[in-house]
């Protein structure tokens, strides 16, 4: 099965960016740009990611991305993760980018997005691989910061496809960012919001009913709520979970109590995604493998995790059939041999 997870062609739709931030890199950057890092090694950095709930891994993630000053910095970061997704066969990928934490460190807006978008474009020519691009609202911070960064995106529009929510989702309900994100449908941005990881399966219904919301990312408690589990299936709404994340941040205790499969088979469009994969130990392969290691699966069942994947990204009708058929054809071929 191995080989067949490594071939697989993936789709990954809940990857930050700032999350691919390898320690080597990080290493790279502080010295490049004269940060101080509270580090002496990179076998420190990694001893250092032991997170018992999602906020303790928050506060070592926003200290990490300190290092991130230039363009070229967004560039080198980006292109590094795009390296990792051609060796996992990952063909599409949907990208959150953190703007406030970086415009809060007075890092430009343009600098941020100029240097992740550049990367996305040779990773385009040179890799193939199609990617877009979502902003996430960082929903500790108030809603007027929300509206600031909205504003900032705005002349970006050719480059940021949506606009996401991520952050503390204890004590921030997806209320508290009700008015920016109708403000962001109205200018035409696609929507999406973290729910339902380590808040209530309520969030995830508020995303849907408040934020105009395509996909939910993590959504795993939406077991708690038959009646919401019947309007996923019903509505096919996709959740973009992150298995190695979840264990990492105790949302699950082991891999084997993870809902993902049982979700899988009681027809809701789950995906399988890496979330900050240089802090949580895994890119998409690793994940995949995870989730079939601890749950015995068929072909068929593994495959079904990237055509939906395929159907909750955000691109064209015409790419959807062209990634499904390359997926088609790959378990076909795989079957004969
Ligand atoms: N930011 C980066 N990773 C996140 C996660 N898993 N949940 C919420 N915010 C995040
Ligand atoms: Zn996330």
């Amino acid at each position: 099965m191995n080989q067949f997870i490594a071939g697989l062609p993936k789709v990954e739709l809940h990857l930050h960016i700032e999350g691919t931030l390898e320690p080597e890199l990080m290493f790279e950057l502080a010295a490049r740009n004269q940060i101080a890092i509270p580090f002496n090694s990179t076998e420190e950095v990694r001893a250092a990611y032991q997170f018992h709930n999602l906020q303790s891994f928050l506060d070592i993630y926003y200290q990490g991305a300190n290092v991130l000053i230039h363009e070229q910095d967004f560039y080198d970061l980006t292109w590094a993760y795009l390296l990792r997704c051609k060796a996992d066969n990952v063909v599409h990928t949907e990208i959150f980018f953190d703007p406030q934490t970086h415009t809060d460190r007075g890092v430009a807006f343009d600098t941020v997005v100029n240097g992740i978008h550049r990367a996305l474009e040779q990773g385009r020519e040179t890799l193939g691989i199609s990617s877009l691009l979502i902003m996430c609202f960082l929903r500790h911070l108030d809603q007027a910061s929300a509206f600031a960064t909205l504003e900032q995106a705005m002349p970006h529009q050719d480059k940021i496809v949506g606009v996401g929510l991520d952050s503390s989702e204890l004590g921030n309900p997806p209320e508290k960012f009700k008015d920016v994100f109708q403000r962001a449908l109205q200018a035409g941005f696609l929507t999406v919001a973290h729910a339902g990881e380590e808040g209530p399966s309520d969030n995830i219904t508020q995303t849907l009913d408040l934020l105009g919301a395509t996909r939910i990312d993590h959504g795993v408690r939406c077991s708690d709520d038959p009646e919401l589990m019947k309007r996923l299936i019903l509505e096919q709404v996709p959740l973009t979970v992150c298995p190695l994340s979840n264990l990492k941040l105790n949302v699950f205790e082991e891999m084997e109590s993870h809902n993902i499969v049982e979700l899988l088979r009681n027809k809701v469009c789950v995906t399988i995604n890496s979330d900050d994969p240089a802090y949580f130990g895994g890119y998409m392969t690793d994940n995949f493998h995870a989730v079939v290691q601890a749950h015995p699966m068929s072909r068929e069942e593994i495959a079904r995790f990237t055509f939906n994947a395929i159907q909750a990204s955000f691109l064209s009708e015409v790419e959807k059939q062209r990634l499904t058929q390359l997926t088609v054809n790959y378990l076909a071929c795989f079957e004969a041999s």
